[in-house]
């Protein structure tokens, strides 16, 4: 690992009881955070994964703890932001890879605008709610200092990453209410990062196609086809796995990306390079 890739902050992983989340919490404290909050609401999951992260955490003070949270609700969303401060003093990583999938498929002119107010309100608005809390968390503590093998740097006051989709910049035939969601997400990503970055404030997202997530397990083993189906699609022939997403979102929030802000790393194996999906 490059000295610059660690870490040794404190880490509030929201959406952190399964999948992309959860994996995010591990590699936070793999790299080395001196603490991981895992917030969720389903709070079984949270202490299930806050407890396995044990077995991961580099960091000899290693500490975690749990909330119980829902991202529609902006002042469950607070308490969980106020929670972490006072117990840990700070907040140095925020990761919000909480978020939902598109539901029936339909094309725009059939669009359920009940449907689309549900997934805009969790993958959407929930979005901007942990931002708001978390960035106003961060600018009232003072920056962190760096010092590399060529000296010393600001590296700010803390880092955001936002778990977007590939979906943020390109369209999949029938996902319209996901879609608008995620180019909403990756809107609160380039917008907090331009309106934060003087206070030291980094705002980022990942945007991943398919991922090996327990979701994407229960849709192969419905239907084996899926496999077939995504090799025939992504270039490099298979899902991600869960860490070639999580370990990207620990390498934005150390040290080695202090410049990377306001924008994201497509995590898509080259699909969105395509003209030709079929
Ligand atoms: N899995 C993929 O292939 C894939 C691809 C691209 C982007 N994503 C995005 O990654 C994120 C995570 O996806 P995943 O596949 O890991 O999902 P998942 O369903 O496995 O995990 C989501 C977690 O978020 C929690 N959550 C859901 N709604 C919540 C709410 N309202 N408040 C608090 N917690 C809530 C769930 O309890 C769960 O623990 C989503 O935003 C998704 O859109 C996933």
């Amino acid at each position: 690992m490059i000295n610059s890739s660690q870490l040794d902050g404190v880490a509030l992983v929201v959406g952190s009881g399964r999948g992309i989340g959860k994996e995010s919490a591990f590699s936070l404290a793999e790299a080395g955070a001196s603490a991981v909050i895992f917030a969720d609401m389903n709070e079984e999951w949270a202490k299930e994964s806050s407890e396995e992260s044990k077995k991961y955490a580099t960091n000899k003070g290693y500490r975690t703890a749990t909330f119980k949270m829902n991202v529609q609700d902006d002042q469950s969303v607070q308490d969980m932001v106020d929670f972490v401060v006072k117990e840990f003093g700070r907040l140095d990583y925020a990761v919000n890879g909480a978020g939902i999938d598109n539901g029936p498929h339909a094309d725009i002119a059939d669009t359920d605008i009940a449907n689309f107010d549900r997934v805009m309100s969790i993958n959407a608005r929930g979005n901007l709610l942990c931002v708001r809390a978390q960035a106003a968390a961060m600018r009232a503590q003072t920056p962190k200092m760096w010092t590399s093998r060529n000296g010393t740097r600001d590296i700010g006051r803390g880092v955001i990453v936002n778990v977007a989709s590939a979906n943020s910049f390109a369209g999949l035939p029938g996902k319209g209410c996901y879609t608008i969601s995620k180019h909403a997400a990756m809107g609160v990503t380039k917008m907090a990062g331009l309106d934060h970055s003087a206070e030291g404030i980094r705002v980022l997202a990942v945007c991943p196609t398919w991922v090996r997530t327990p979701l994407l397990d229960v849709e192969l083993a419905r239907n084996p086809e899926v496999k077939g189906q995504i090799a025939a699609v992504v270039p490099i022939k298979r899902a991600a796995e869960c860490e070639e997403v999580s370990d990207v979102i620990s390498f934005l929030c150390s040290p080695a990306a202090s410049y990377i802000n306001g924008t994201s790393l497509l995590i898509d194996a080259a699909v969105t390079t395509t003209l030709r999906l079929y």
